[in-house]
């Protein structure tokens, strides 16, 4: 198990005992202060808030005066449920019924001896499910309409209701949309949705010389990015994309459907080598049955990628449902979630066949 520890000056001295309790039992990243000199301990919560987000650390312990500052810092930050709990009661509780992800703890209020049964029943509880989870999944919504997406724990569905997006969506499924327009407004859309996905990128802090001073600023670190356009409509997403992340690598999965078992083939897969380091975004503009979506996820997975998120402006609920059954650990990314598909198996009321639209070969 990964924890990510932080603590400002008030917390410093809890803090050897936490990372002392930690010996042995769990890898740290420490993410400061590594003094008693004052800092702010918003900008150490965020640091451990964001290695739990970010999937660096499986939970996060902080230290400040109370506990308070450090609970209510890390709670800005997507998918953190963090709480102070400076007695062993309550840090259980935390964990059988909240699920807490991040404990804070409070240099003034509890003696450095305390810290161990505090992190013991922390640990040793876990999550009751539930009731409780049913609880949690109103706060993600809450929190997710706060990030501009909806999200549901079922698997990670987002339908990102950013205004441009829908604007966009509106005219897209406008039998009257021409080609040259259809085919802009899908790049456009990508890179609308795009920005959307990649807000919690993590960045790193560097220094610039300006013309005039040196000053602060940021760089994004983690993995490198990746797009994979399912061929052939998946094509029309790509530029889009490249012109807000040029450095990203292109890889393509050529699929299609066999007319007699009606089971995605693969005909073309070629992808950057270094793919199980990268993460990767599988782009198809329609979601509907979820055949050639968990083919070509599969496809990437065999070859080594890990993180993957699956982009789509449309889908339907039996594709959703296709692609989180068979890919649960995959995030899907949409504009609109419309009903069901008809018997030729269209997303209704979907846009039609985005790559005859796209490529105007009907
Ligand atoms: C710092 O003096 C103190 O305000 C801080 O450690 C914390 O207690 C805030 O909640």
């Amino acid at each position: 198990m990964k924890i990510a520890v932080g603590c400002d000056h008030a917390g410093f001295v809890l803090k050897s005992a936490v990372l002392e309790y930690l010996k042995g039992r769990a890898e740290v990243l420490d993410h400061g202060t590594f003094s008693g000199d004052r800092v702010d301990y918003p900008d150490i919560a965020f640091k451990v808030g964001r290695s739990v987000s970010q999937g660096e650390a499986d939970r996060g312990v902080l230290l400040c005066g109370t506990g308070i500052g450090m609970a209510i810092a890390a709670n800005k930050i997507k998918g953190i449920r963090a709480a102070t709990c400076n007695d062993p009661e309550l840090a259980s509780l935390s964990r059988a019924h909240n699920d807490l992800n991040v404990l804070a703890m409070g240099g003034r209020v509890i003696e450095p001896a305390q810290v161990a049964p505090i992190l013991d029943a922390w640990f040793s509880t876990p999550f009751e499910g539930g009731r409780h989870l049913i609880r949690l999944d109103k706060i993600a919504a809450c929190e997710a309409s706060a990030f501009n997406v909806h999200f549901s724990s079922v698997g990670s569905v987002m339908v990102l209701h950013h205004p441009l997006i829908q604007h966009k969506m509106g005219i897209i499924r406008d039998k009257k949309t021409t080609v040259k327009e259809f085919r802009e407004l899908v790049q456009e859309l990508a890179g609308l949705m795009v920005y959307e996905i990649t807000r919690n990128l993590p960045l790193t802090e560097i220094e610039v010389e300006t013309p005039l001073a040196v000053t602060k600023a940021f760089t994004l670190s983690g993995k490198k990015l990746a797009v994979v356009p399912v061929l052939r409509a998946g094509l029309g997403m790509v530029d889009g994309i490249l012109q807000l992340i040029p450095n990203a690598k292109v890889g393509h999965i050529g699929l299609y459907r066999d007319p007699e078992t009606l089971e995605p083939v693969e005909y073309y897969c070629k992808l950057p080598p270094d793919v199980g380091e990268r993460e990767i975004f599988v782009l198809d503009p329609m979601l509907a049955t979820g055949g050639s979506a968990t083919a070509a996820l599969s496809l990437i997975k065999d070859r080594g990628a890990e993180k993957i998120s699956l982009v789509s402006l449309i889908a339907a609920p039996e594709g959703v449902n296709r692609v989180q059954a068979e890919h649960p650990d995959v995030d899907i990314f949409i504009a609109a979630l419309d009903t069901h598909l008809n018997e030729h198996g269209y997303i209704m009321p979907g846009l039609g066949d985005a790559g005859d639209r796209l490529f105007g070969t009907k």
